[in-house]
């Protein structure tokens, strides 16, 4: 097993950003003390190596994700993914509809263009069990394949020509075969998965990809310019120009080796956290949001006549790192008929003797 860094105190905020294996610092570490280089330029022994260990976890990342039908394009995080997929979109623009789960950086890009082209809007409800209720067909269609708030994972349908699928959450906690799902366009940031900041990963489907035009240009994406046009690149190098991060890349595959080797034991482990902390917010008489049969270990709650925010400071001061507030999912918020609540959300290395201590310091705040 591998050694996380952790930081003082209990991190429940893992959704935000989840901590980071040492083994994932060395590659980083490593890779700027003795192996800075650029990637796809220099003809020397140092660009040579990290061109090759940048496409090496392109590779991973086709394998992990079964994803050979997919084109595999470096980004910088989910939302950049998010924003460079619908500014870049051609495609039909009549019809779209949005899950009330998304998030605003899954929501906000698509909301625009769907706005600049008059499309009709429609959003998708929730069921009793907080599944999508997947209704219509459209042009385009954005979902949360797992929700940031209720830790809800959704089991993508096709619905749209389109299908739009965020897994900034999802990633490190579940595999996907992308190859085998209804899903056109995929992405996650590595800083949720194990990763450094400043990584991620777009997938297109390549007979999707005709869809698009990249709206982002420069170097490294054209083999021929002059005075009169430019010729791109064939996909993925078409839609990276600039440097990317490059350290961070390699590093995001370490960290998706480390979850590819472990997923089991993740699994495994987060079962064990989720049962203890229904068990736990039950009996504190928690107003709980989402699931009991709860699949990710992400838990929004509001502690009935106390506002959230006070909720987290208190945790705070006792140490406990959770997030409160409407999580940048306003249309949750909406959906749930509530301002904001408290977001705990735990990965696999967090302890059931945390949960424990939890459990004490919210005693403390009701009594
Ligand atoms: N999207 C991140 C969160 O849910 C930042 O907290």
């Amino acid at each position: 097993m591998f050694e996380i860094i952790r930081p003082q105190g209990i991190y429940f905020d893992n959704a935000a950003t989840s901590l980071m294996p040492k083994e994932v610092l060395d590659v980083l570490q490593k890779y700027y003390t003795c192996k800075r280089s650029n990637i796809g330029r220099g003809m020397h022994k140092l660009g040579i190596n990290a061109t090759f260990k940048v496409e090496e976890v392109r590779e991973k990342l086709m394998n992990y994700f079964n994803a050979d039908d997919f084109y595999v394009f470096f980004v910088f995080n989910s939302t950049f993914a998010s924003n460079i997929s619908a500014l870049s979109y051609r495609g039909k623009m009549n019809s779209i509809a949005f899950s009330v789960l998304e998030h605003n950086s899954a929501y906000l890009p698509w909301f625009r263009v769907a706005k600049q082209n008059n499309a009709n809007i429609h959003y998708l409800e929730l069921d009793a069990h907080y599944d999508v209720i997947y209704e219509g067909y459209y042009d385009v269609a954005v979902i949360s394949h797992a929700s940031n708030v209720i830790g809800k994972v959704n089991h993508v349908k096709r619905i749209a020509d389109l299908m739009v699928v965020d897994g900034a959450q999802i990633v490190g906690h579940r595999e996907i075969n992308l190859n085998q799902s209804h899903i056109d366009v995929f992405y996650f940031s590595a800083h949720k998965c194990l990763g450094p900041y400043g990584a991620g990963a777009l997938f297109i489907r390549k007979d999707k990809f005709e869809m698009f035009e990249s709206a982002y240009l420069g170097g490294g994406s054209v083999k021929y310019v002059d005075r009169e046009r430019f010729v791109l690149k064939q996909p993925p190098h078409s839609w990276e120009s600039g440097t990317p991060a490059i350290a961070e890349i390699i590093a995001m595959g370490k960290a998706l080796d480390l979850i590819n080797e472990n997923i089991d034991y993740i699994k495994t482990q987060e079962k064990q956290l989720i049962k203890r902390m229904l068990e736990v917010m039950e009996e504190l008489g928690l107003e709980h949001y989402g699931e009991k049969d709860k699949q990710l270990p992400i838990f929004a709650f509001n502690v009935p006549g106390i506002k959230y925010l006070k909720v987290a400071e208190l945790l705070n001061q006792h140490n406990i790192y959770v997030r409160a507030g409407h999580h940048c999912a306003h249309l949750l918020m909406d959906y749930l008929g509530i301002e904001g609540c408290v977001r705990a959300s735990l990965h696999f290395y967090n302890t059931l003797d945390e949960i424990n201590a939890f459990n004490e310091v919210l005693k403390k705040v009701k009594a």
